[in-house]
């Protein structure tokens, strides 16, 4: 597996690993840096003293190809990350007009998850739950006071987790949400809790559930993966993304190679279903996923009406895979890029 990752992520592998702050295998991601703090950290979700550190701006994109977006716009977070050598504290703060904190028939509470990949970094998970072998844990806040501790390993497989000790407050306030998570940096007593290494930056992503939109379950908006480091060695800064592919040539290929007639996207005037709509895969997914797609449909297949058969009990996505130079296939993956 991991030589054939490495065949086809070819110069980008090796260009990787000079990154110091990259993950071994994978893209560069963009990296929040945790500053370290002598003394204690930050309290609440209104402790000024979140204010004296930077904050990252992580845009969250709606997760339009699991679910019908109920508000199709991005929304931009700021997250600050602190640790003391022992705790790491998160303070997350995003807009949102209306604070809906209860859940009843119809009504939706407002919620944000955590998501951190766990298991080898050679490959990345699926950015929305994870893919089979490639697990993620979740710290998941509800308004109404949930915290839980979850892990992921594919769609449908969302299950508790015994508690890692992960606590979490929110403040709504003039329309802003301010949400703190912290945990122990060495808490991690299953090998599905986040494992929070001091050696290594540990791949990170953000959902927000606006409930008053009526956002729940597989409808949220949700980041690509973000690298987060606890030292400033792990913090070199990823470069811009370098795919050097031709957009506009790979958006002349979406007709060429007949992907518009399955995929709905801006631009393309047919609105198909057949299979999911990629307004914003651009903003969710890392090159390397968006690679594997193309050539490897059946490795993680979305779940869709539709989306795929069952040949001899093995499941097959309807989507064939690209036939197409690594050429064209670097164009289609710089216009995918542009989504969002
Ligand atoms: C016959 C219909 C069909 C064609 C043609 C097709 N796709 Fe797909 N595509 C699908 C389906 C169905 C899925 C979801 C199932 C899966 O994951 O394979 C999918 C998944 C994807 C994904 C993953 C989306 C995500 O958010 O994870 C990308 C990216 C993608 N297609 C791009 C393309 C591109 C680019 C082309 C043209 C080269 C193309 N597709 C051609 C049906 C199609």
């Amino acid at each position: 597996m991991r030589a054939a990752l490495r065949a086809r992520a070819g110069a980008a592998f090796l260009a990787a690993l000079a990154f110091p702050g990259a993950l071994s295998g994978a893209e560069p991601l963009p990296t929040i840096a945790a500053t370290r703090v002598a003394g204690p950290l930050p309290g609440g979700p209104r402790d000024p003293g979140w204010g004296k550190l930077a904050s990252v701006e992580v845009t969250l994109y709606p997760q339009a190809a699991v679910a019908p977006a109920a508000r199709a716009r991005p929304l931009a977070l700021a997250l600050r990350a602190a640790h003391d050598g022992r705790t790491l504290a998160l303070q997350l703060a995003w807009r949102d007009a209306t604070r809906s904190r209860t859940r009843g028939i119809g009504a939706f509470a407002d919620a944000l998850a955590v998501q951190w990949a766990l298991g080898g970094e050679s490959e990345l998970p699926y950015v929305g739950m994870g893919h089979r072998g490639h697990p993620v844990a979740l710290w998941f806040w509800r308004a109404d006071g949930t915290v839980e501790t979850l892990a992921a390993e594919g769609f449908g497989t969302l299950s508790a987790q015994r508690a890692d000790g992960v606590q979490a407050e929110g403040a709504w306030h003039d329309g802003h949400w301010q949400v703190v998570l912290r945990r122990a940096l060495d808490s991690a007593a299953s090998p599905l809790h986040a494992r929070l290494a001091p050696d290594a930056a540990v791949p990170v992503a953000v959902a927000i559930w606006d409930g008053g939109a009526q956002e729940r379950d597989g409808t949220k908006r949700l980041s690509g993966w973000h690298a987060l480091a606890l030292d400033p060695a792990h913090a070199a800064r990823a470069a811009a993304s370098r795919v050097a592919g031709n957009a506009a040539n790979g958006k002349r290929l979406m007709t060429v190679k007949g992907c518009v007639a399955c995929h709905a996207f801006p631009g393309n005037p047919a609105r198909p279903t057949l299979g999911p709509d990629l307004s914003f895969a651009g903003g969710i997914h890392a090159p390397g996923y968006l690679r594997e797609a193309l050539s490897a449909p059946d490795k993680i297949i979305l779940p869709g009406k539709g989306y795929a058969t069952a040949e001899g009990g093995t499941r097959r996505s309807i989507m064939p895979p690209l036939e197409a130079s690594a050429a064209e296939r670097e164009d289609l993956v710089a216009f995918l890029l542009t989504l969002k």
